[in-house]
Parts: C-alpha cells; sequence; structure tokens
C-alpha cells in the first residue's frame, strides 16, 4: 500500500452539505466539556470511557507518531452516529480535518448542527481547507473509495453495532502507513465463542468458548487464528494514563470503571512475560 500527501477533500461527497448554516443545537448533552445534542441518534453516555481512550490515543499519535508532525491530521469516524467522535476528534484531539459518515441521511440535520461550532473551513482562508465534511454512505463503500483516491487517513474509527470484523480490511486500505485504527466491538457473546453462526457470519471462524476471549477477539479481527503476545503496547498506554491525568479525565466513574483502572489493567496484560491468557480481573 503505498502513501501520498493528500489534499483533503478532493472530491465532493455524494450529498453536498447545504451552504447555510444549520441551527445552533440545543446541547443537551455534554462530555468531557465538548457540548452536543444527540438527536435521534444512537449515543450511550456509559461509552464515553471508549470515546475517551480514542482521543487520547489519536492525540499522542498526532504530537509524537507520525513521520511528519507537520502534515495535515486527517480523522475518519466511518459511523458517526451523532458526531459525538467527531465533535472531540475536532476540539481535543487536534484535528486538522475530520470527515464525519453515517448510512442513515436521517441523522444528517443533527450532525452538521453538532459540527457546526466549529468553521467548516479553517479560519486563515475562507475558501481553504475544510475542517470538517459529512457524508452518508456505507461505511466499506466510503473506506474503498478513499483508497482509489489515494485518500489516506492518519486515524480511522470505525463503531459498528455488533462486530467491526467486516470493515478492518477496507479501512487498513484507507489507513496512512502507521496510521491508527480504532474499533470498538460489542459483539462479545460471538468473540467468547458463544454464538458459532454469528461467529461465522462476522468472523469468517468458528469460535469455541475460550477462558481468554480478549486475546481470542483479537486475534479472530485483526491478526489471524491466534495470538499470543502482549495485547497492548505499555509506553503508548502509560502516555495516554499520564495524559489522562493532565486532562482530568483519569477518575471520572462510568459503568463502575475509571479510565485510570482501565488503562492500569491494560498496562499490566502488557507485560510480555505473562502467559497467554493472561486477563487480570
Ligand atoms: C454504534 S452507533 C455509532 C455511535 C457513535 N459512534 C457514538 O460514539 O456515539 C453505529 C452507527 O453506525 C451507523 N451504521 C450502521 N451500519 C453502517 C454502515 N454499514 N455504514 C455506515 N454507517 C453505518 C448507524 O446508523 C449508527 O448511527
Amino acid at each position: 500500500m503505498a502513501a501520498a500527501a493528500i489534499s483533503l477533500p478532493r472530491s465532493p461527497p455524494l450529498l453536498q452539505p447545504t451552504r447555510r448554516r444549520p441551527a445552533p443545537p440545543a446541547c443537551t448533552h455534554s462530555e468531557r466539556g465538548v457540548s452536543f445534542d444527540p438527536g435521534s441518534a444512537f449515543y450511550r453516555s456509559d461509552s464515553a470511557a471508549g470515546r475517551d481512550l480514542a482521543v487520547l490515543a489519536a492525540t499522542l499519535h498526532r504530537c509524537r507518531g507520525r513521520p511528519d508532525p507537520s502534515a495535515p491530521f486527517l480523522c475518519l469516524d466511518a459511523m458517526c452516529g451523532c458526531g459525538v467522535r467527531a465533535l472531540r476528534y475536532l476540539a481535543q484531539a487536534g484535528a486538522d480535518f475530520v470527515w464525519a459518515n453515517d448510512a442513515s441521511e436521517a441523522l444528517r440535520p443533527v450532525i452538521l448542527a453538532n459540527l457546526s461550532r466549529f468553521e467548516r473551513s479553517s479560519p486563515a482562508a475562507e475558501a481553504g481547507p475544510r475542517r470538517w465534511m459529512v457524508s452518508h454512505n456505507d461505511a466499506t463503500r466510503l473506506l474503498a473509495e478513499r483508497y482509489l483516491r489515494r485518500e489516506y487517513f492518519d486515524v480511522i474509527d470505525v463503531d459498528s453495532f455488533g462486530g467491526d470484523a467486516a470493515y478492518v480490511r477496507a479501512a487498513l486500505l484507507a489507513l496512512k502507513i502507521g496510521g491508527l485504527l480504532y474499533l470498538t466491538s460489542t459483539d462479545w457473546r460471538s468473540a467468547r465463542g458463544y454464538g458459532s453462526r454469528s461467529s461465522l457470519s462476522s468472523y469468517g471462524a468458528y469460535v469455541r468458548p475460550m477462558p481468554y476471549p480478549n486475546e481470542d477477539a483479537n486475534s479472530i479481527t485483526v491478526v489471524g487464528p491466534l495470538w499470543t503476545g502482549p495485547l497492548h503496547d505499555a509506553s503508548f498506554l502509560t502516555e495516554m494514563l499520564s495524559l489522562a491525568n493532565e486532562w482530568g479525565w483519569a477518575c471520572t466513574i462510568e459503568n463502575g470503571v475509571t479510565l485510570e483502572k482501565l488503562l492500569g489493567m491494560m498496562i499490566e496484560e502488557s507485560d510480555p512475560r505473562l502467559p497467554p491468557g493472561y486477563i487480570k480481573t
């Protein structure tokens, strides 16, 4: 896969955003200081920790993970719902451009209203590069189109209902070399081996019940049949934890767990001397 410098967006989305700015959103919700309105979109406030991890990882990647840190930092939220992640990539991760996509066209007013708190063009140049774009494509089609146009992203976020395995290949194609792919899977039943038919359709494999579902789910989604190395990169996670502390997010409780505890467990799980299947409960 060849990486190329891109100037986004070169191609118009299938649906052109309206020129008129939408009415300001009612801002019924706030997440880590970012206000937005979920409208009719699927949104769970207790999944905020997952979005925190995405923003922390993206921020570190922008600052010190890229070969050319001065290049525009481009994010793509393939299944954006109300656009809360896209908004947080703009507001908190320092994204220069965010592409917010959701297959549901009915969510367009909600997404536009939420993102409209950021000017669509950068303030320096009225007709200059855009800060964000909204589209309503199937995620695989959108990602494949970006690849065909050689438009590669630093961060691609796929937050589907259930498992994300079906989108991994297309997402990797549209990712810059060394870029960050953030997948959210809620399909733990199949990944744990308790839904053989659904695991076959989601992962192309009959998953058997395993004592270590985290490794198993990672393997069948991304790596292959078996992964016995560390699940995480301890130094990157330690930096994420220190950034979470700096931003005051580390001790916020969602679902009875703090980011501090979550990242601490992930750091422990990344010790390469641990046996395969080690999970601290
Ligand atoms: C779990 S919700 C996203 C929630 C959102 N990312 C958040 O953090 O609040 C999944 C979204 O994906 C959209 N969706 C489902 N299938 C899709 C597809 N094939 N391509 C693009 N979007 C899709 C749905 O309309 C829904 O809004």
